[in-house]
């Protein structure tokens, strides 16, 4: 299993905190924001990762996590030319995956426990994709999934009116045939290869098996939810 971190997009929402520098490389806690989701896939067992970010702060993200010695693991570097979504981002790791299945996490999701149940029950699945949700206050800033007693029928992107309020979060597990889905999909209006788009096929094809993350989530790309997360890491000591 190949684990990768996509740091890229531009960081908007943080501007002009992001101004000189990505927002995966500001502080939550004690260290920057990218290393939860480091520190996330090498206590799930995974050691063979790819950084994929934007040309703006490659050489920043290099300086910051190095080769992987320090985390006990092995890092890969891609360049994503300009944010053209997540799925693209995920299309630059085809080469590195060599045919394995794939563990993706969005650099400023930070999780309040353990992943490794979810990379365990994804292990332990014949194949197809998997996805976590989490009950939020407000769902149009996610992608949403609407559910039947046993599964995920549906996912919307940031939907108006959402089927439910259980956010998608950004960590996906993928089987070995995600690159060639990504081959299908079509830019969407804002003009990305969307994860949401991906997921969906999965759901078509009948393969999309998903949980509820048992402990506290964020998306930390706002200046709220970024100071959220910080006050979380000193006041509870997570
Ligand atoms: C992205 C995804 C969205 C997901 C969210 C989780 O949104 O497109 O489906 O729910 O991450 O953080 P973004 O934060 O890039 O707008």
């Amino acid at each position: 299993m190949k684990g990768i971190i996509l740091a890229g997009g531009e960081g908007t929402r943080l501007y002009p905190l992001t101004k000189a520098t990505n927002k995966h490389l500001l502080p939550v806690g004690r260290v920057p924001m990218i290393f939860h989701a480091v520190q996330q896939l090498t206590g799930a067992g995974i050691h063979d990762i790819m950084v994929v970010t934007g040309t703006g702060h490659m050489g920043d993200m290099v300086r910051c996590l190095g080769s992987g010695e320090e985390f006990g693991c092995s890092f890969s570097y891609r360049v994503q030319e300009k944010p053209l979504g997540i799925a693209h981002g995920l299309s630059l790791a085809e080469d590195f995956a060599r045919g394995e299945r794939v563990v993706v996490m969005l650099a400023d999701n930070i999780f309040g426990a353990s992943i490794r149940p979810v990379v365990e029950n994804f292990t332990r699945q014949v194949e197809g994709a998997r996805v976590v949700l989490k009950k939020v206050s407000d769902p149009t800033r996610y992608g949403v999934a609407a559910l039947d007693e046993r599964q995920v029928v549906n996912i919307e992107e940031k939907p108006q009116s959402p089927k439910s309020d259980f956010a998608v979060v950004g960590l996906y597990c993928y089987d070995e045939k995600v690159f060639d889905l990504i081959r299908k999909l079509a830019y969407s209006d804002r003009g990305e290869l969307e994860v949401t788009s991906l997921n969906n096929q999965y759901i078509q094809l009948r393969q999309m098996e998903y949980e509820i993350f048992d402990g506290k989530w964020m998306d930390a790309g706002t200046p709220e939810s970024w100071f959220e997360a910080n006050r979380i890491f000193f006041e509870e000591g997570n």
